[in-house]
Protein backbone atom coordinates (compact mmCIF):
# COMPACT_ATOMS: atom_id res chain seq x y z
CA UNK A 1 0.00 0.00 0.00
CA UNK A 2 1.38 3.09 -1.03
CA UNK A 3 1.26 5.58 1.56
CA UNK A 4 0.45 9.24 0.76
CA UNK A 5 3.21 11.01 1.67
CA UNK A 6 2.22 14.95 1.87
CA UNK A 7 4.25 17.31 1.16
CA UNK A 8 6.22 19.41 3.94
CA UNK A 9 3.85 22.48 4.46
CA UNK A 10 6.16 25.36 6.02
CA UNK A 11 3.90 27.45 7.96
CA UNK A 12 5.28 30.70 8.73
CA UNK A 13 2.79 30.75 11.76
CA UNK A 14 3.48 32.58 14.61
CA UNK A 15 1.62 31.62 17.96
CA UNK A 16 -1.07 33.63 18.05
CA UNK A 17 -0.87 37.35 19.21
CA UNK A 18 1.58 37.24 22.18
CA UNK A 19 1.17 38.77 25.42
CA UNK A 20 4.08 40.17 27.43
CA UNK A 21 4.97 39.42 31.25
CA UNK A 22 2.69 41.65 32.74
CA UNK A 23 0.03 40.16 30.61
CA UNK A 24 -0.55 43.03 27.71
CA UNK A 25 -1.31 42.75 24.39
CA UNK A 26 0.97 44.34 21.48
CA UNK A 27 -1.99 46.77 19.70
CA UNK A 28 -0.26 50.11 18.77
CA UNK A 29 3.23 50.32 16.73
CA UNK A 30 4.73 54.07 16.97
CA UNK A 31 7.53 54.54 14.41
CA UNK A 32 10.06 56.96 14.08
CA UNK A 33 10.66 58.01 10.40
CA UNK A 34 13.61 60.07 11.08
CA UNK A 35 16.07 60.84 14.26
CA UNK A 36 16.67 64.54 13.29
CA UNK A 37 14.76 67.64 13.78
CA UNK A 38 14.28 71.31 12.58
CA UNK A 39 13.73 72.47 16.18
CA UNK A 40 15.91 72.12 19.33
CA UNK A 41 13.45 72.04 22.31
CA UNK A 42 15.21 72.43 25.75
CA UNK A 43 13.50 69.62 26.82
CA UNK A 44 13.73 67.19 24.01
CA UNK A 45 17.01 67.88 22.31
CA UNK A 46 18.63 70.67 23.82
CA UNK A 47 20.81 73.15 21.12
CA UNK A 48 23.60 72.94 23.34
CA UNK A 49 24.31 69.19 23.00
CA UNK A 50 23.06 69.30 19.82
CA UNK A 51 24.75 71.34 17.36
CA UNK A 52 23.19 71.82 13.66
CA UNK A 53 23.22 69.41 10.92
CA UNK A 54 25.36 67.31 10.11
CA UNK A 55 23.81 65.40 13.04
CA UNK A 56 26.46 63.27 15.47
CA UNK A 57 26.82 60.84 12.97
CA UNK A 58 24.45 59.94 10.26
CA UNK A 59 22.28 56.98 11.05
CA UNK A 60 21.82 54.21 8.89
CA UNK A 61 17.72 54.59 8.55
CA UNK A 62 14.99 51.80 7.56
CA UNK A 63 14.05 52.55 3.96
CA UNK A 64 10.84 52.14 2.88
CA UNK A 65 10.37 48.66 2.10
CA UNK A 66 12.08 47.88 5.88
CA UNK A 67 9.54 49.72 7.30
CA UNK A 68 6.61 48.19 5.59
CA UNK A 69 7.83 44.75 6.27
CA UNK A 70 8.44 45.28 10.14
CA UNK A 71 4.49 47.23 9.94
CA UNK A 72 3.36 43.40 8.55
CA UNK A 73 5.22 41.59 10.85
CA UNK A 74 3.89 43.81 13.47
CA UNK A 75 0.40 43.62 12.30
CA UNK A 76 0.41 39.76 12.27
CA UNK A 77 1.14 39.97 16.36
CA UNK A 78 -1.87 41.67 16.92
CA UNK A 79 -0.73 45.63 15.96
CA UNK A 80 -3.59 48.02 14.41
CA UNK A 81 -2.78 51.72 15.61
CA UNK A 82 0.03 52.98 13.87
CA UNK A 83 1.73 56.22 14.43
CA UNK A 84 4.37 58.15 12.33
CA UNK A 85 6.97 59.95 14.49
CA UNK A 86 10.23 61.51 14.64
CA UNK A 87 12.71 63.60 15.25
CA UNK A 88 10.55 65.71 12.83
CA UNK A 89 8.97 62.78 10.75
CA UNK A 90 8.26 65.51 7.85
CA UNK A 91 11.48 66.23 6.92
CA UNK A 92 11.92 62.25 6.10
CA UNK A 93 11.89 62.73 2.20
CA UNK A 94 9.32 61.39 0.21
CA UNK A 95 6.89 60.92 3.17
CA UNK A 96 3.68 60.67 1.83
CA UNK A 97 4.87 57.67 -0.33
CA UNK A 98 5.56 56.00 2.77
CA UNK A 99 2.00 56.83 4.46
CA UNK A 100 0.56 55.78 0.81
CA UNK A 101 2.24 52.51 1.28
CA UNK A 102 1.51 51.82 4.79
CA UNK A 103 -2.42 52.56 4.32
CA UNK A 104 -2.84 49.86 2.50
CA UNK A 105 -1.24 47.31 4.92
CA UNK A 106 -4.80 44.93 5.86
CA UNK A 107 -4.98 45.13 9.65
CA UNK A 108 -4.04 49.14 9.43
CA UNK A 109 -7.08 50.36 11.35
CA UNK A 110 -5.57 53.40 12.30
CA UNK A 111 -2.65 55.70 10.92
CA UNK A 112 -1.94 58.91 12.74
CA UNK A 113 1.68 61.08 12.73
CA UNK A 114 2.46 63.19 15.15
CA UNK A 115 4.95 66.56 13.98
CA UNK A 116 6.06 69.74 15.50
CA UNK A 117 3.61 71.47 12.29
CA UNK A 118 6.41 74.10 11.25
CA UNK A 119 6.52 71.93 7.57
CA UNK A 120 2.75 71.01 7.34
CA UNK A 121 1.42 73.53 5.51
CA UNK A 122 3.08 72.53 2.51
CA UNK A 123 2.66 68.87 3.12
CA UNK A 124 -0.66 68.39 4.82
CA UNK A 125 -2.81 67.68 1.27
CA UNK A 126 -0.55 65.00 0.33
CA UNK A 127 -0.45 63.13 3.50
CA UNK A 128 -4.19 63.71 3.64
CA UNK A 129 -4.26 62.34 0.18
CA UNK A 130 -1.47 59.84 0.71
CA UNK A 131 -4.25 57.96 3.47
CA UNK A 132 -2.90 59.86 6.56
CA UNK A 133 -6.09 59.87 8.93
CA UNK A 134 -4.98 61.05 12.21
CA UNK A 135 -3.20 64.27 13.04
CA UNK A 136 -1.08 65.58 16.04
CA UNK A 137 0.36 69.17 16.62
CA UNK A 138 3.03 69.69 19.09
CA UNK A 139 2.44 73.30 20.53
CA UNK A 140 3.24 74.29 23.76
CA UNK A 141 2.44 78.09 23.67
CA UNK A 142 0.56 80.70 21.71
CA UNK A 143 3.26 83.05 22.91
CA UNK A 144 5.49 84.25 20.05
CA UNK A 145 8.75 84.75 22.28
CA UNK A 146 7.73 81.89 24.56
CA UNK A 147 7.43 79.40 21.36
CA UNK A 148 10.95 80.50 19.75
CA UNK A 149 12.40 80.10 23.46
CA UNK A 150 10.61 76.64 23.41
CA UNK A 151 12.23 75.02 20.01
CA UNK A 152 15.56 76.69 21.02
CA UNK A 153 15.29 79.52 18.83
CA UNK A 154 14.05 77.76 15.42
CA UNK A 155 10.18 77.61 15.12
CA UNK A 156 7.68 80.35 14.35
CA UNK A 157 4.72 79.73 16.15
CA UNK A 158 2.41 81.28 12.99
CA UNK A 159 3.97 78.51 10.80
CA UNK A 160 2.44 76.10 13.24
CA UNK A 161 -0.69 77.34 13.22
CA UNK A 162 -0.27 77.45 8.56
CA UNK A 163 0.48 74.15 9.51
CA UNK A 164 -2.81 73.59 11.10
CA UNK A 165 -4.79 75.74 8.69
CA UNK A 166 -3.42 73.39 6.25
CA UNK A 167 -4.76 70.43 7.77
CA UNK A 168 -8.14 71.68 8.48
CA UNK A 169 -8.38 72.76 4.34
CA UNK A 170 -6.79 69.43 3.76
CA UNK A 171 -9.70 67.40 5.62
CA UNK A 172 -7.70 66.19 8.57
CA UNK A 173 -10.75 66.79 10.97
CA UNK A 174 -10.40 66.76 14.85
CA UNK A 175 -6.82 67.38 15.26
CA UNK A 176 -4.62 66.39 18.62
CA UNK A 177 -2.26 69.35 20.24
CA UNK A 178 0.19 68.45 22.53
CA UNK A 179 1.32 71.17 24.84
CA UNK A 180 3.93 69.82 26.95
CA UNK A 181 4.24 72.24 30.52
CA UNK A 182 6.54 73.28 32.61
CA UNK A 183 6.47 75.16 35.49
CA UNK A 184 7.82 78.75 35.24
CA UNK A 185 8.02 78.43 31.39
CA UNK A 186 4.82 78.34 29.76
CA UNK A 187 2.15 77.24 32.74
CA UNK A 188 1.28 80.60 32.23
CA UNK A 189 -0.09 80.41 28.94
CA UNK A 190 -2.39 77.03 29.22
CA UNK A 191 -5.50 79.22 29.22
CA UNK A 192 -4.14 80.93 26.21
CA UNK A 193 -3.82 77.58 24.38
CA UNK A 194 -7.37 76.16 25.65
CA UNK A 195 -9.12 79.55 24.90
CA UNK A 196 -7.59 79.38 20.71
CA UNK A 197 -9.04 75.92 20.65
CA UNK A 198 -12.37 76.05 22.51
CA UNK A 199 -15.18 75.79 20.14
CA UNK A 200 -13.27 73.84 17.43
CA UNK A 201 -13.33 70.73 17.26
CA UNK A 202 -9.30 70.13 17.83
CA UNK A 203 -8.79 68.87 21.11
CA UNK A 204 -5.99 70.42 23.17
CA UNK A 205 -3.79 67.77 25.44
CA UNK A 206 -1.73 69.49 28.40
CA UNK A 207 1.25 66.43 28.99
CA UNK A 208 3.37 66.57 31.98
CA UNK A 209 7.08 67.07 30.98
CA UNK A 210 8.94 63.60 31.74
CA UNK A 211 12.13 63.05 32.42
CA UNK A 212 12.59 60.79 29.24
CA UNK A 213 16.14 61.03 27.71
CA UNK A 214 19.16 62.04 28.99
CA UNK A 215 20.09 65.65 28.11
CA UNK A 216 17.27 68.07 29.71
CA UNK A 217 17.58 68.27 32.79
CA UNK A 218 14.61 67.01 34.36
CA UNK A 219 13.57 67.96 37.71
CA UNK A 220 10.63 66.93 39.42
CA UNK A 221 10.10 70.53 40.39
CA UNK A 222 9.37 71.66 36.86
CA UNK A 223 6.57 69.39 36.74
CA UNK A 224 3.31 70.80 36.81
CA UNK A 225 0.40 68.23 37.82
CA UNK A 226 -2.30 67.72 35.51
CA UNK A 227 -4.29 68.07 38.39
CA UNK A 228 -3.64 71.67 38.78
CA UNK A 229 -3.63 72.59 35.17
CA UNK A 230 -6.96 71.15 34.70
CA UNK A 231 -7.94 73.43 37.99
CA UNK A 232 -6.88 76.45 36.45
CA UNK A 233 -9.16 75.11 33.48
CA UNK A 234 -11.98 74.25 35.16
CA UNK A 235 -12.33 77.18 37.16
CA UNK A 236 -12.64 79.44 34.03
CA UNK A 237 -14.59 76.90 32.37
CA UNK A 238 -16.50 73.71 34.12
CA UNK A 239 -15.35 70.27 32.74
CA UNK A 240 -17.10 66.79 32.61
CA UNK A 241 -15.06 63.79 32.93
CA UNK A 242 -15.39 61.88 29.69
CA UNK A 243 -14.92 57.74 29.29
CA UNK A 244 -11.87 56.87 27.42
CA UNK A 245 -11.88 56.46 23.65
CA UNK A 246 -10.11 52.81 23.82
CA UNK A 247 -8.36 51.23 26.79
CA UNK A 248 -5.10 52.07 27.21
CA UNK A 249 -5.83 56.07 25.89
CA UNK A 250 -2.89 57.91 27.39
CA UNK A 251 -4.55 61.00 27.65
CA UNK A 252 -7.76 61.47 30.26
CA UNK A 253 -10.24 63.09 28.39
CA UNK A 254 -12.40 65.76 29.43
CA UNK A 255 -15.47 67.75 27.80
CA UNK A 256 -16.09 71.82 28.16
CA UNK A 257 -19.60 71.70 30.24
CA UNK A 258 -20.81 74.30 27.89
CA UNK A 259 -20.26 71.14 24.83
CA UNK A 260 -17.46 73.54 22.94
CA UNK A 261 -15.06 71.42 23.01
CA UNK A 262 -12.94 68.46 24.13
CA UNK A 263 -9.30 69.01 26.06
CA UNK A 264 -7.11 66.26 27.56
CA UNK A 265 -4.18 65.49 30.47
CA UNK A 266 -1.78 63.02 29.58
CA UNK A 267 -0.05 62.54 33.23
CA UNK A 268 2.76 59.77 32.98
CA UNK A 269 4.54 61.16 36.22
CA UNK A 270 1.46 62.41 38.34
CA UNK A 271 -0.92 58.71 37.69
CA UNK A 272 1.23 56.35 34.83
CA UNK A 273 -0.74 53.66 33.05
CA UNK A 274 1.47 51.58 32.74
CA UNK A 275 -0.85 49.03 33.29
CA UNK A 276 -2.20 49.39 29.69
CA UNK A 277 0.72 50.07 27.80
CA UNK A 278 -0.11 48.17 24.60
CA UNK A 279 3.41 50.43 22.72
CA UNK A 280 5.90 49.56 20.72
CA UNK A 281 8.53 51.76 19.06
CA UNK A 282 10.49 51.32 15.87
CA UNK A 283 13.40 53.67 15.75
CA UNK A 284 14.38 55.10 12.38
CA UNK A 285 17.20 52.81 12.41
CA UNK A 286 15.54 49.77 12.92
CA UNK A 287 15.62 49.08 16.87
CA UNK A 288 12.30 47.96 18.90
CA UNK A 289 12.09 49.94 21.95
CA UNK A 290 9.42 48.60 24.52
CA UNK A 291 9.02 51.05 27.06
CA UNK A 292 9.85 55.17 26.00
CA UNK A 293 12.79 54.83 29.16
CA UNK A 294 14.61 51.83 27.67
CA UNK A 295 18.10 52.32 28.08
CA UNK A 296 18.63 50.19 24.75
CA UNK A 297 16.64 49.18 21.67
CA UNK A 298 17.00 45.48 20.04
CA UNK A 299 18.06 45.35 16.51
CA UNK A 300 15.75 43.68 13.98
CA UNK A 301 17.52 44.69 10.93
CA UNK A 302 18.88 40.91 10.54
CA UNK A 303 15.52 39.44 10.50
CA UNK A 304 14.35 42.75 7.96
CA UNK A 305 14.65 40.39 5.10
CA UNK A 306 12.00 37.70 6.06
CA UNK A 307 8.62 38.54 7.34
CA UNK A 308 7.82 35.22 9.21
CA UNK A 309 11.12 35.57 10.61
CA UNK A 310 10.97 38.70 12.08
CA UNK A 311 7.77 38.38 13.04
CA UNK A 312 8.50 35.11 15.50
CA UNK A 313 11.42 37.22 16.45
CA UNK A 314 9.08 39.81 17.65
CA UNK A 315 6.63 37.53 19.48
CA UNK A 316 10.05 36.43 21.72
CA UNK A 317 11.30 40.23 22.50
CA UNK A 318 6.82 40.84 23.36
CA UNK A 319 6.62 37.79 25.72
CA UNK A 320 9.73 38.80 27.10
CA UNK A 321 8.56 42.39 28.06
CA UNK A 322 8.20 43.56 31.83
CA UNK A 323 8.91 47.65 31.15
CA UNK A 324 7.09 50.15 33.33
CA UNK A 325 9.10 52.77 34.45
CA UNK A 326 6.56 55.08 34.91
CA UNK A 327 5.13 53.20 37.60
CA UNK A 328 9.02 52.51 39.15
CA UNK A 329 10.44 55.87 38.37
CA UNK A 330 12.74 56.85 41.00
CA UNK A 331 13.05 53.34 42.58
CA UNK A 332 13.83 51.65 38.80
CA UNK A 333 15.20 54.89 37.29
CA UNK A 334 18.73 53.26 35.81
CA UNK A 335 19.76 57.23 34.51
CA UNK A 336 19.90 56.32 31.21
CA UNK A 337 16.92 56.29 28.60
CA UNK A 338 16.91 56.39 25.34
CA UNK A 339 16.24 60.20 24.11
CA UNK A 340 12.61 61.01 23.12
CA UNK A 341 13.77 62.33 19.61
CA UNK A 342 15.13 58.74 18.60
CA UNK A 343 11.61 57.43 19.11
CA UNK A 344 9.41 59.90 18.90
CA UNK A 345 7.34 60.34 22.33
P1 LIG B 1 -3.88 58.82 20.37
O1 LIG B 1 -3.85 57.61 19.51
O2 LIG B 1 -4.40 59.99 19.62
O3 LIG B 1 -4.53 58.60 21.68
O4 LIG B 1 -2.36 59.17 20.53
P2 LIG B 1 -1.35 59.25 21.72
O5 LIG B 1 -1.87 60.17 22.74
O6 LIG B 1 -0.94 57.90 22.13
O7 LIG B 1 -0.11 59.83 20.92
P3 LIG B 1 0.81 61.07 21.05
O8 LIG B 1 1.95 60.89 20.15
O9 LIG B 1 0.04 62.31 20.83
O10 LIG B 1 1.28 60.95 22.55
C1 LIG B 1 1.24 62.02 23.35
C2 LIG B 1 2.35 62.01 24.34
O11 LIG B 1 2.02 61.14 25.41
C3 LIG B 1 3.66 61.46 23.85
O12 LIG B 1 4.35 62.37 23.14
C4 LIG B 1 4.32 61.17 25.14
O13 LIG B 1 4.76 62.39 25.66
C5 LIG B 1 3.17 60.63 25.94
N1 LIG B 1 3.12 59.18 25.80
C6 LIG B 1 2.59 58.47 24.75
N2 LIG B 1 2.75 57.17 24.96
C7 LIG B 1 3.38 57.06 26.14
C8 LIG B 1 3.84 55.95 26.89
O14 LIG B 1 3.69 54.82 26.49
N3 LIG B 1 4.46 56.21 28.06
C9 LIG B 1 4.64 57.46 28.51
N4 LIG B 1 5.26 57.60 29.68
N5 LIG B 1 4.24 58.53 27.82
C10 LIG B 1 3.62 58.32 26.66
N1 LIG C 1 8.18 65.42 28.38
C1 LIG C 1 6.93 65.33 27.88
N2 LIG C 1 6.65 65.39 26.57
C2 LIG C 1 7.68 65.55 25.74
N3 LIG C 1 7.71 65.66 24.41
C3 LIG C 1 9.01 65.79 24.03
N4 LIG C 1 9.82 65.77 25.11
C4 LIG C 1 9.01 65.64 26.19
C5 LIG C 1 9.24 65.56 27.58
N5 LIG C 1 10.46 65.65 28.10
C6 LIG C 1 6.52 65.66 23.57
C7 LIG C 1 6.56 66.64 22.44
C8 LIG C 1 5.61 66.06 21.44
C9 LIG C 1 5.60 64.59 21.77
C10 LIG C 1 6.10 63.76 20.65
O1 LIG C 1 6.40 64.44 22.91
O2 LIG C 1 6.16 67.91 22.77
O3 LIG C 1 4.31 66.57 21.55
FE1 LIG D 1 11.84 68.26 17.61
FE2 LIG D 1 9.61 67.40 18.78
FE3 LIG D 1 11.95 67.10 20.01
FE4 LIG D 1 10.94 69.53 19.75
S1 LIG D 1 10.02 67.83 20.94
S2 LIG D 1 13.09 68.93 19.34
S3 LIG D 1 9.92 69.41 17.78
S4 LIG D 1 11.34 66.14 18.09
FE1 LIG E 1 4.61 52.11 28.54
FE2 LIG E 1 7.07 52.50 29.44
FE3 LIG E 1 5.34 54.54 29.18
FE4 LIG E 1 5.00 52.71 31.11
S1 LIG E 1 6.70 54.16 30.92
S2 LIG E 1 3.42 53.57 29.76
S3 LIG E 1 5.71 50.84 30.04
S4 LIG E 1 6.19 53.28 27.51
Amino acid sequence: MNAIIKPAVVTPVVAAAPLDRLGRPLRDLRVSVIETCNFRCPYCMPAESHPDEPLFGRINRLDFAQIEMAVRAFVALGVRKLRLTGGEPLLRRDLPQLVHQLAQIPGIEDLALTTNGSLLAAQAQALRDAGLRRLTVSLDTLNPQRFSLMTGGRGRVEDVLAGIAAAERAGLTRLKINAVVQRGLNDGDVLDLAAHFRGSEHVVRFIEYMDVGTCNGWRRENVVPSAQVRDVIAARWPLRALEPNYRGEVARRYAYADGQGEIGFISSVSAPFCGDCHRARLSADGKLYTCLFADQGHDLRPWLHDESALAQHLHGLWSARADRYSELRGAAASGRHIEMYVIGG
